[in-house]
């Protein structure tokens, strides 16, 4: 039996509610407040490959057990050289899988139906090697032959050196597993055991677990793909310098995670914002507009994308490569050259286009008119305009007031928290797709 917060099951807890409200309080929740069996009744498997982080592993295995779940780990030969299938086979409570060619195994199940029988196949760590492997189709153990028998979604947790993590043919096998729709979470940014800093470091294993609770939640979006991009943009004008704006990327932040809490898998493209990025979800952050189209480009196909981010509109047209110094010749004149619109450029791409694209306006005066202008001209389906006079104190915080105009309609909401708008737009935007 599941228990809220609260201690009500969630038989109690569904009576006093009804109807659509009822769906709404429940699966709002967030994930991590369910209490400890939200993976109950669902199988993992678990395939850890040889990197250093295979150390969390354990960690892994004992929250996914918490949480409910069962789990299967298969290791490859690499992988035994960090942990010990005794370690593993200990905590999941299961048989470890390493050998392809292990006759009896074969004989009891067969390494597709050990791939099928799962809801889930998590890659934690995924080295750099098994992602290409992924990437290309190659089969040569049992680990990357089960991911080629699978028809079952995929997760992967890269840990590499930062320099493996940036090298292009990573970049690009990392691009191709998402045009396949494998879910990434991580690479963190951080120390690495190398010695190194930057990305590459796999994510912690709470993290991980919350992208598998995010995946493997029921809600109206399950199935679902949405693209939500958030926060401001840095356009650089020198080493040192860039132009930026006060956006904090908290809507953004909160809508993604509304957006996840009915069960859509979530693309979060985020500039540098104020708020820490929302777990359970593929984060891919970003500097500048330019970055963010390439990002947003390859983050398609999905259903629906919303764009929250406060993109610059220009950018430098050609970024000094060294810090601009004092002169006696004066100040110096800076040259801007106009960002790509992303909002426009996906809203009118034709073939691929999300079945909805929704836009937010921020504008200080006749707020109403110049977002249905700004609709029109984008030809985006829906824009959520605020009002971000300074007198309304929403830029920066924490709550918002919004109309939400559509080719036939203007809807204002009342003043309300950010989160509740977030949930709130969530819930239209699972209604449409429902109705598509
Ligand atoms: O034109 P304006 O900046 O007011 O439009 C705001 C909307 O357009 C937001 O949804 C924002 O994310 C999006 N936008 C964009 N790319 C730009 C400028 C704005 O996607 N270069």
């Amino acid at each position: 039996m599941r228990l809220l917060r609260n201690g009500q099951t969630r038989a109690q807890h569904s009576s006093r509610h009804s109807g659509s409200s009822r769906a709404r309080i429940l699966w709002s929740v967030k994930h991590s407040d369910w209490g400890t069996t939200m993976l109950s009744g669902k199988r993992i498997l678990l395939i850890v490959t040889g990197g250093i982080a295979a150390f969390k592993t354990p960690e892994l295995i004992r929250l996914l057990r918490k949480s409910g779940a069962a789990v299967t780990p298969v290791l490859t030969r690499a992988a035994e050289e960090f942990v010990t299938p005794l370690t593993l086979s200990a905590l999941a409570e299961e048989k470890v899988y390493s050998d392809l060619f292990d006759l009896t195994d074969e004989a009891e199940m067969g390494h597709i139906q050990l791939s099928r029988s799962a809801d889930l196949v998590v890659v934690a760590p995924a080295t750099a090697d098994m992602m290409a492997k992924m990437a290309n189709g190659l089969a040569d153990d049992l680990a990357s032959t089960l991911l080629l028998a699978t028809d079952t979604p995929v997760l992967v947790a890269p840990a590499m050196n930062v320099r493996m993590w940036q090298h292009a043919a990573t970049a690009r096998n990392a691009a191709q597993l998402r045009a396949d729709g494998v879910q990434f979470v991580g690479p963190a940014d951080g120390d690495m055991a190398c010695g190194e800093y930057g990305p590459g470091r796999m994510s912690e294993p709470s993290e991980i677990l919350a992208a598998i609770e995010a995946m493997l939640a029921d809600g109206p979006l399950k199935g679902r793909h949405i693209l939500v991009t958030s926060g401001p943009t840095h356009e650089p004008i020198d080493p040192v310098r860039y132009i930026a704006n006060r956006s904090s990327g908290a809507q953004g932040t909160a809508l993604a995670r509304a957006l996840a809490d009915l069960g859509a898998r979530v693309t979060f493209v985020t500039g540098p914002a104020d708020v820490p990025p929302p777990e359970g979800m593929d984060v891919v952050p970003v500097t500048t507009a330019v970055d963010m189209l390439g990002a947003v480009q390859a983050a398609l196909p999905a259903d629906a994308a919303v764009f929250a981010a406060a993109v610059a509109d220009w950018r430098m047209a050609s970024a000094s490569d060294q810090k601009l110094k004092k002169s006696k010749d004066g100040q110096p004149v800076l040259e801007f050259a106009e960002n790509p619109d992303i909002l426009a450029t996906v809203s009118q791409m034709g073939a691929g286009r999300p079945g909805l694209v929704v836009g937010f306006a921020a504008e200080t005066n006749d707020v109403i008119e110049n977002a249905t202008a700004k609709r029109a001209r984008k030809q985006c389906d829906w824009i959520v305009a605020n009002d971000v006079s300074p007198a309304t104190g929403i830029m920066g915080g924490s709550e918002n007031a919004v109309t939400l105009i559509s080719a036939d309609d203007a809807e204002s909401w009342p003043r309300m928290g950010k989160d509740d708008v977030a949930r709130r737009l969530a819930a239209r935007i699972a209604a449409e797709l429902d109705g598509k």
